[in-house]
């Protein structure tokens, strides 16, 4: 059978403030939780940050002439709150709304469907200030950004997606460390976690009101856990970490309320008491579970999950190959997973708002970027998804991530995820075999 997507299917790129923008001290940028993170030393492995990173803020007319000519039918971008509101929330700061509304103007004329995220994990540092996503007030804080920056573009934006990977949010975030702002504390982790499902919650009716006739929703990082073998301690570490992984997350979207298998493993593990959940308030659940228009979902590997030495949920060896950032590749996973998030909470509709693949090719002499590998794994995950499709899962859209080489958090500029090569010293974008080919599956609406 040929492998063609549905006439209305949307082929994208994504990308995040803070990994391309750079100019965060420009036109009155506040200062986010990214910027004091990076500045602390052993944060970042090659010690860099985003105050340049692709320079996106100067050169963003370039990078929408890509997407043009990569002929993408969509993009994927998120705002920075510290932009818009330096503080967090009171004054507006019209040069950051200016810059956004001149790129939602560029790709409307270039045809190009504008999906903004409203946060992609640069919080203002002020509101970390005041105990960041453990606080409750940084949900109304978010709410009262949404309402501004939806006033503004609501009109021209028709998808809205709240917020980026809360696990990632909640857990590197709070709990491992591993990301901005950098806390290690699991009932820290828990509060975050709530605060950004409940702000999600508190925006999309305002979302809606701004923005009336688009689509909103939210993006997680779902992982496909498998147990690494049918032994009983296997097959428990994988429920557990699927719980904290997808269900966490999906469970109160979905309007079941926390799972209380994961809230009996944390009242085992001590990080609760009882099943009483100290931060969730009366309506609190009712809020998460507002209907939706869209989930997204962000996928790139299997986690293959066994029991430790302590009988703690950990990770097997992968079986098959990694990419450059030690993620088993593994496509499979991505249908199973889209064909159970139909059947178990059947969403709206479903994009997959970042797909991709780091490897490190660097031009050879004749200039050409050969990525091959990431033309197989880019190849074999929308291979996935259309099967997906075939199956019966409302996907209706694509994102690689991501359009250029950017700065990759923690792993700062050591990880290439682009489909075009970003030359950090020269800012030059040399689009890669992949992204050749992407723009001919997009032109031909098949898989070559
Ligand atoms: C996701 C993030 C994105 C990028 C990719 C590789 O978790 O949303 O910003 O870092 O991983």
């Amino acid at each position: 059978m040929k492998q063609t997507f549905p006439r209305d299917f949307l082929f994208g790129a994504a990308t995040s403030a803070y990994q391309i923008e750079g100019a965060t001290e420009l036109d009155g940028r506040g200062l986010s939780i990214w910027d004091t993170f990076a500045a602390t030393a052993g944060t970042i492995v090659d010690r860099s940050d985003g105050r340049r990173a692709c320079e996106h803020y100067r050169l963003w007319r370039e990078d929408v002439d890509l997407m043009r000519w990569l002929g993408l039918r969509a993009y994927r971008f998120s705002v920075a709150w510290p932009r818009v509101l330096p503080s967090g929330s009171g004054a507006v700061n019209v040069r950051g709304l200016d810059f956004y509304e001149r790129l939602v103007d560029a790709l409307l004329a270039a045809d190009i469907e504008p999906f903004l995220t409203l946060y992609h994990w640069d919080l203002p540092q002020a509101l970390q200030d005041r105990g960041g996503w453990g606080a409750r007030d940084t949900a109304a804080a978010f709410v009262e950004y949404s309402d501004v920056v939806s006033r503004r573009l609501g009109d021209r934006v028709r998808n809205w997606i709240t917020h980026n990977e809360p696990w990632c949010i909640a857990m590197h975030g709070h709990v491992h460390g591993e990301h901005a702002p950098g806390e290690r504390d699991w009932l820290l982790g828990l509060h975050a976690a709530h605060h950004v499902l409940l702000s999600h919650g508190w925006a999309v009716p305002v979302l809606r009101q701004n923005s009336p006739g688009s689509q909103v929703g939210i993006t997680l990082n779902l992982t496909y856990c498998e147990p690494a073998s049918d032994r009983e301690a296997d097959l428990d570490a994988c429920r557990a970490k699927d719980g904290t992984y997808n269900r966490w997350y999906l469970d109160p979207l979905y309007g079941r309320g926390y799972p209380s298998d994961v809230v009996a493993d944390h009242i085992a593990r001590g990080t609760l008491a009882d099943e009483q959940l100290p931060f969730v308030r009366d309506g609190d659940l009712t809020a998460i579970a507002v209907a939706t228009d869209l989930l997204g979902v962000n996928y790139y590997t299997r986690d293959l999950v066994e029991a430790d030495a302590r009988g703690q949920p950990g990770s097997a060896a992968p079986r098959n190959e990694v990419t450059d950032i030690g993620w088993e590749v593994h496509a499979e996973g991505l249908s199973t997973l889209l064909l159970r998030l139909q059947a178990q909470y059947a969403p709206a509709r479903m994009y997959i708002t970042e797909n991709g693949a780091a490897y490190h090719n660097a031009p050879d002499d004749s200039g050409r970027i050969r990525d091959g590998e990431r033309e197989r794994y880019l190849h074999a995950h929308l291979e996935a998804t259309l099967a997906a499709c075939r199956a019966g899962a409302c996907v209706q859209g694509y994102f690689v991530w991501s359009l250029l080489d950017n700065f990759e958090w923690a792993l700062g500029y050591t990880q290439r995820f682009g489909i075009v090569w970003v030359d950090y010293e020269t800012q030059e974008r040399v689009p890669k075999e992949s992204a050749h080919w992407y723009r001919e599956l997009i032109r031909e609406r098949a898989l070559p």
